[in-house]
């Protein structure tokens, strides 16, 4: 079918010139401007177009509207839906519903459906005059899908939230019109309840229509998380951080190019929470019930070529699929895509590397693999060149080859099942086409490693006729990964042990809502204290995560939300998992990453995990990983209890790794019962604490922080064939509130606040993952007014071999380290002045560290994390704000409230300050310190200039500072 031909450089000058050198910021080439790491990295070039479509939108946060002239509908006949009843037949107007298997149901029943399974409901509707014919219900429980007249309308998720369908597109004004929903109950009573009613909505008031006026909608960018502007309330859900969730619209407008015409158009969504339906001029294109999997959406068949279009997206986040703070809204990039007619399917070039020599001169073969989409009618005769870019942008191999690519055509019903399934959500059919293998050799490889992030580009050329039709870039990277059962995790063939920590997405200020920048910087700042791994939890994260983890050095262990074909937040046994896309699109999506070293399936499925459905469940995820992906082992995240035999016959006997959340004493028994399989401690810790409180309080809800983290690190790091493990968790989160509840609106897990402000416990990590940097970390703060002459105990973290520690000059004692330990003072008579601590090792000081007794309060500082930022509208810096007395020391029970002022080329993204009982807004133009910090948000505007800062505050100095916006 195709002819080999490796060639040294085949690309032409003109096309070289388009390659940009990959040292550069990658956001220098994104068309239609921005950060453009969402997309792995990788950057659009002509012939194809790849705009960024993350501003401009209008929002308007929405109860379910009212309809007019509503009638109720509450007379159905109902039947149990049978093998073999498709939707066709279900829906279509004359089916006869006399027979005795037809019941008659009232909608205020809510019993009607005690199994789980699929029902249809029908009924004929009373005539009404359009337009705006809609039908409103209260409950459909679990999921219902709406049919008029035999065609589906719209399909709606979530027992518990009210919602409209537009009746219009298939009324018939001459009736009768019969309306069928299929409901599907997952699990206890389900069926039709509450109002349901019939009536008119004023175009107006249909926000998917392009006639409605939102010209005074609010103006909103992405990422864009809604639910965290909202008002912390006791009566909100506080699991999900206390802040009302309802749906709300998005909309925006967008013009296509007469001479596209022709072209493939298609819309990529990195992440909508959720259930997110898409309307293009109107039409219903797509829907994505999942809140955590990128997705992408043909829009062709609806774009008005040489016009303008408007995009809508509904999105409602009431139903959770976790149990923490999950946001709402449209919050990861969104890009438009337009591409020749054949192309390089979405997420269809995948690298693979074999490496030869790893500790020497290393050399890899390359496979690279492409898919290629045929829209047309037609088989098309192509060539393929696939050249490659080192990490400098040089160009140092390429392969040309011809190709035959038979016609795959969107078929014609794909819309269809993707409007119509419950399912977390189903192949858009854009990933289809012919694959393309190539082989290439690279000598002399820069290796990826955690100390030399070298990526090297693929560059795609499609050719029809020998003319460039479409080019797609990919960033790859070239490692060795080996999982050894005695030995643990060995990247390039050098051991590495897994400090790794969990997390949720979530940040201050903007909750799920966080740019590229933001994301970073959380790595950053985990890197900073040892950490060398992220465990995606419990979901795929954002694609400029992954890019972070790539660029930095960290490793990751992505995780799939639910195993199940549905939206669950557990599985159960019997749980359909037939449908797998969700995996395969995390597998397509983030594969190249260098940073990915493992694939999880899930996280305690306390229902099935050591049961024999889990082994099944799990091998046929491992199937569908390896439909995309072979490189990588697979593995979840398993709770059970320590009694021998207790895995076996569960997803242990079918994983790759057995990942162990905390069960310490499960290590040893898994290891002889598994001798053949790598352990890890897939969750660790779940220590809590709050930063720099020292007394627990029930009332305010702050937990001590004299909290001993050792207990979770020490069985890790003191076993060599445990290959590490993930701490629970690198940042707080909202939601989760442990362990008080309300007034708490984030949990306390993390050993960085919600701003990234270390609490103590991060020093523990710090001292034994960074074992070659001598540290000594003593607390509590020594600001104890009226404490004199009471005892303050002093704890220590520490790598050293021995601390000692002073008061005011006087040693208070040496005390020897054990590894993974820490130490205590526990007699410290308290007096003001100067608390200090000196590290040795072989009877040197290698480190010391000083607490002092501050004076009042004085000044505010002002701490930016970087002082040039790039005008891309997107780029965010935290500014950390401490407030210090005359001395310049940051007084650490300050409490002061700090007014922000923002001016110039950029605006305040949001405050916060770590407190998890704070119930200030994220948004605002102040915050309170709590003790001493709080932290405001610096976002770039869209031009260049100087963004002023000032911070005040009655009876403190004030700060500012002047951070430069520039081009990239
Ligand atoms: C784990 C769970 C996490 C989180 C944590 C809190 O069992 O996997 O999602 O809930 O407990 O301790």
């Amino acid at each position: 079918m195709k002819r080999r031909e490796f060639i040294k450089m085949s690309l032409s000058a003109a096309a070289l010139a388009v390659v940009p050198s990959c040292t550069t910021k990658l956001s220098e080439h994104a068309a239609g401007g921005g950060p453009s790491s969402g997309a792995a990295g990788n950057f659009a070039l002509a012939p194809r177009r790849r705009e960024l479509f993350d501003f401009d939108w209008r929002f308007k946060p929405t109860p379910t509207p009212e309809i007019k002239d509503a009638v109720a509908l509450n007379k159905w006949v109902w039947i149990r839906e049978q093998p073999g009843q498709t939707a066709d037949m279900m829906s279509q107007p004359d089916l006869d519903t006399s027979g005795p298997d037809w019941k008659t149901a009232d909608t205020a029943n809510e019993s009607q459906m005690n199994f789980t399974g699929y029902a249809w409901y029908r009924m004929v509707l009373p005539e009404l005059n359009g337009p705006g014919r809609t039908v409103s219900f209260t409950h459909v429980d679990d999921n219902g899908e709406i049919y008029l007249n035999g065609k589906l309308l719209d399909s709606h998720q979530g027992w518990s939230a009210p919602f409209t369908v537009d009746l219009d597109p298939t009324w018939n004004t001459h009736g009768p019109n019969v309306l069928a929903v299929r409901v599907y109950n997952a699990d206890g009573p389900g069926g039709i309840y509450g109002d349901v009613a019939l009536g008119r909505l004023p175009v107006g008031d249909q926000f998917f229509s392009p006639d409605c006026d939102d010209s005074a909608w609010r103006k909103v960018q992405l990422p864009h998380d809604y639910v965290v502007e909202g008002e912390y309330s006791s009566k909100a859900d506080t699991g999900h951080g206390s802040l009302p969730a309802f749906p709300a619209w998005y909309r925006r407008t967008f013009s296509m190019d007469a001479a596209d015409q022709d072209k493939c158009v298609w819309l990529y969504f990195e992440g909508v929470f959720r259930d997110a339906k898409i309307y293009v001029n109107g039409k219903l294109v797509g829907r994505h019930p999942d809140g955590y999997t990128s997705f992408h959406v043909d829009i062709a068949d609806a774009v008005n070529f040489g016009a303008e279009n408007l995009l809508a997206v509904y999105v409602d986040p009431a139903d959770f699929e976790g149990w923490w703070y999950e946001g709402g809204g449209i919050y990861r990039h969104v890009w438009l895509n337009v591409a020749d007619k054949v192309h390089v399917a979405p997420w269809g070039v995948y690298v693979i590397s074999e490496v030869a020599d790893v500790t020497g001169t290393p050399s890899a073969k390359l496979r690279i693999e492409t898919m290629l989409a045929n829209r047309t009618q037609e088989t098309q005769n192509c060539s393929v060149v696939s050249t490659v870019l080192d990490p400098d942008g040089r160009v140092v191999v390429a392969a040309t080859d011809s190709v035959t690519v038979p016609s795959s055509p969107i078929p014609s019903d794909a819309r269809e099942k993707i409007l119509s399934s419950s399912d977390v959500e189903q192949p858009s059919y854009l990933h289809t086409g012919t694959q393309l293998v190539q082989e290439i050799n690279l000598s002399s490889v820069r290796l990826w490693s955690l100390a030399e992030r070298n990526r090297y580009t693929v560059l795609t050329e499609v050719l029809r006729d020998g003319k460039i039709v479409d080019r797609h870039t990919q960033k790859f990277g070239v490692r060795t990964l080996r999982f050894d059962p005695n030995d643990g995790f060995f990247l390039n063939e050098k051991s590495v042990k897994l400090n790794g920590v969990c997390n949720h997405q979530d940040f201050v200020g903007v909750g799920i809502g966080m740019t590229d920048s933001i994301l970073y910087y959380r790595m950053k700042r985990l890197q900073e204290f040892g950490c060398n791994a992220i465990r995606c939890s419990h979901n795929p994260m954002s694609p400029a995560m992954y890019e972070a983890c790539d660029e930095l050095g960290l490793l990751v262990m992505d995780e799939n939300r639910h195993p199940g074909s549905s939206i669950a937040t557990k599985s159960w046994v019997g749980q359909d998992y037939s449908n797998t896309w969700h995996v395969e699109s995390m597998v397509l999506r983030d594969r190249n990453h260098p940073s990915v070293i493992m694939w999880s399936m899930w996280n305690e499925e306390f229902g099935i995990q050591n049961k024999p459905f889990a082994r099944d469940m799990m091998a046929a995820l491992i199937q569908a990983v390896h439909q995309h992906d072979r490189t990588r082992p697979v593995t979840c995240a398993n709770n059970s209890g320590a009694e021998k035999n207790a895995w076996s016959g569960g997803v242990a006997d079918s994983e790759d790794l057995l990942g162990v959340n905390y069960n310490y004493q499960d290590f040893d028994i898994l290891h002889k019962e598994y001798p053949d399989k790598m352990i890890h401690g897939s969750e660790i810790g779940s220590n809590c604490e709050c930063r720099g409180i020292y007394e627990t309080d029930k009332v305010t809800a702050h937990l001590t922080s004299y909290m001993s983290p050792d207990g979770s690190w020490e069985p890790l790091g003191s076993r060599k064939f445990v290959a590490g493990g993930f701490y629970w968790t690198g940042f707080d989160y909202r939601g989760e509130t442990t362990p008080f509840g309300w007034p708490e609106i984030n949990s306390n897990f993390g050993f960085l606040d919600m701003c990234g402000f270390p609490k103590d416990a991060a020093f523990y990590w710090k001292a034994w993952w960074m074992r070659s940097q001598p540290l000594v970390h003593i607390f509590p703060h020594w600001n104890w007014p009226g404490k004199e002459g009471q005892n303050v105990p002093v704890w220590c973290f520490s790598n050293c071999d021995e601390v000692e520690l002073f008061l005011n000059g006087q040693s208070l004692g040496k005390q020897t380290m054990k590894a993974f330990r820490y130490l205590k003072w526990e007699h410290v008579t308290y007096q003001a002045g100067r608390l200090e601590a000196k590290g040795y090792i072989n009877g040197q000081i290698v480190a010391q560290k000083v607490v002092e007794t501050t004076g009042d309060p004085a000044a505010i500082q002002l701490i930016p994390d970087r002082a040039r930022l790039v005008a891309d509208g997107q780029d965010t810096v935290p500014i950390v704000v401490t407030v210090v007395d005359s001395n310049g020391r940051v007084v650490p029970t300050a409490s002061n409230k700090i007014n922000f002022k923002i001016s110039g080329a950029g605006t305040n993204a949001g405050v916060g300050n770590g407190d998890p009982s704070c119930h200030e807004p994220n948004q605002a133009s102040y915050r309170s310190a709590f003790m001493g910090y709080c932290m405001v948000l610096a976002q770039a505007g869209r031009t260049t200039g100087i963004l002023h800062v000032i911070a005040s505050a009655d009876g403190l100095a004030s700060a500012s500072v002047r951070l430069t916006v520039g081009k990239a």
